[in-house]
């Protein structure tokens, strides 16, 4: 078994991959500390299987994580593993990025996932055991067009990541990052319904990954589970591409 009885705390699980991650976890007998970004979808999560405890966090708020954290060592003998999923992508070169975009994209997909690892790393330390996944992306390790406050956030997680992973090596922490490339959720559906032509946009995004196809978001929670768990006991530091390929080409 890779997995007895922990509990992990996933962020942005209303959707997408957190909310598959939720079900995956679930399934490996983890007790899951489901987080949204706003109250109301708390309770959606909460009729879930396996959800121990479902809750607001907005990533980007110290007090918010201060209290899941918290919370969770109340009621669950705190947080073993840390799935640093919730992000969002606007699209936006040089030009199209002002100060507002710019610091949002770091705010929310570089800063929130720091302040993840912030919050959950002492209660590891003090057990001398966890494990953390962050969530970068191909953007991370590649380049992309018209995209540079996203791909900096994702590269920054990238180099978080391994320094991270070096200081905690010995204390029985392991961290390590995720890289998908295009993935079937709401976010890559955004970026479908603003192009005139629909079916261009798809067929364009399919041809990006060499598998000829977009991911699934159960592609990518199952590399969560599998870098959260014991059969991934001598990888740390690593940004793992889950992305059909389109990293290689
Ligand atoms: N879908 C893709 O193609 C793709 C590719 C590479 C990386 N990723 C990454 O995967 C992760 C999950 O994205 P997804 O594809 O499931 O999209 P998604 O839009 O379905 O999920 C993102 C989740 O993050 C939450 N979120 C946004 N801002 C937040 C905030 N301030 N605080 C807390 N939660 C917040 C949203 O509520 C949402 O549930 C993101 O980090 C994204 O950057 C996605």
């Amino acid at each position: 078994m890779a997995f007895n009885n922990e509990t992990v705390l996933i962020t942005g699980t209303a959707s997408g991959i957190g909310h598959a991650a939720v079900r995956r976890f679930a399934a490996e007998g983890c007790r899951v500390i489901a987080t949204v970004e706003r109250e109301d979808q708390i309770d959606a999560m909460a009729a879930m299987d396996g959800v121990a405890l479902a809750t607001k966090l907005d990533v980007r708020l110290p007090e918010d994580w201060a209290g899941v954290v918290e919370a969770a060592g109340a009621k669950l003998g705190g947080v073993d593993i840390l799935f640093n999923n919730a992000g969002v992508t606007v699209w936006g070169g040089l030009e199209e990025t002002d100060m507002e975009l710019w610091n949002r994209m770091i705010a929310i997909n570089l800063t929130g996932q720091f302040l993840g690892c912030k919050t959950v790393v002492p209660g590891m330390l003090a057990k001398g055991k966890g494990a953390i996944v962050n969530m970068a992306s191909v953007n991370g390790i590649r380049g992309n067009t018209k995209l540079i406050g996203y791909s900096a956030a994702k590269g920054g997680i990238v180099a978080m990541t391994r320094s991270l992973a070096l200081d905690y090596a010995t204390k029985g922490i392991r961290v390590n990052c995720i890289c998908p490339g295009t993935i079937d959720t709401p976010m890559a559906q955004t970026s479908i319904d603003i192009a005139e032509d629909k079916q261009a946009a798809i067929d364009a995004l399919n041809a990006k990954h060499p598998m000829g196809r977009l991911g699934t978001a159960e592609e990518v929670a199952s590399v969560a589970v599998f870098l959260a768990g014991s059969d991934s006991g001598y990888v740390t530091g690593q940004a793992i591409p889950v992305d059909g390929g389109r990293s290689v080409r």
